[in-house]
């Protein structure tokens, strides 16, 4: 049989659309390098678009935070992120919820897991970008960590998330994190949240990414 590909698969194709509107309608508050991250994010998804890439729909997998996702989307048809939300839900049956680490810290294992929208795993077969879902359950702590070579962004679609301690993003707003940034996220007491990401960078290192946290050093005296 022959694979399928992005234009047989619709609605795959509109969620690259979304994330296309997204980073195009994105505030980026006066910061020239937040600017040039969505215009790069941009490029790469119309360019995977118009590589029509085989679909290999990862098998469907969920994890225990995937309990809080209904009342994510829920929370999100609310937001200005509205037909993101929409997009996803079409979609929803199709995701394979990971962890990503060799070793999940146990309290995490309960309140976190992502799934993968754009990738050289697919589920859309890309190595230009990649693209996909962050779940957190309430009060969730995600530890330190950083991404070599990758500028990284995370778009709050539902929720509330902060990270390093640095202010709160509320649906609509993003997160940048250039190359090398350690960041920590933490979220919202009584909600889940969920974030879209994009993560870009050079070919090797978007295709050999792996996610590793930093273990904590020891004080200096
Ligand atoms: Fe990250």
């Amino acid at each position: 049989m022959e694979a399928r590909r992005l234009n047989d698969c619709p609605d795959w194709r509109y969620l690259l659309v979304e994330f296309y509107e997204m980073y195009r309608r994105g505030r980026a508050g006066g910061s020239a390098k937040i600017r040039a991250h969505q215009r790069v994010v941009r490029e790469a998804v119309s360019k995977v678009m118009a590589d029509n890439p085989v679909v290999q729909p990862q098998p469907r997998e969920d994890k225990p935070v995937t309990a809080h996702l209904k009342r994510a989307l829920d929370q999100g048809r609310r937001e200005t992120t509205q037909s993101m939300i929409r997009a996803i839900e079409s979609v929803q049956d199709d995701l394979s919820w990971l962890y990503g680490y060799e070793k999940v810290p146990r309290g995490l294992s309960q309140k976190f897991a992502y799934a993968e929208f754009v990738g050289p795993q697919g589920p859309v077969v890309s190595d230009r970008v990649i693209l996909g879902l962050v779940l957190f359950a309430p009060k969730c702590t995600y530890p330190a960590h950083s991404h070599d070579g990758l500028t990284e962004s995370y778009f709050t679609l539902s929720g509330a998330v902060s990270e390093n301690d640095d202010g709160v993003f509320a649906p609509g707003s993003m997160i940048f994190n250039p190359p090398g940034r350690m960041h920590r996220l933490t979220t919202g007491d009584n909600e889940p949240t969920l974030l879209a990401y994009a993560w870009h960078g050079a070919h090797d290192k978007l295709v050999a990414q792996k996610m590793v946290f930093t273990r904590r050093k020891k004080e200096q005296p």
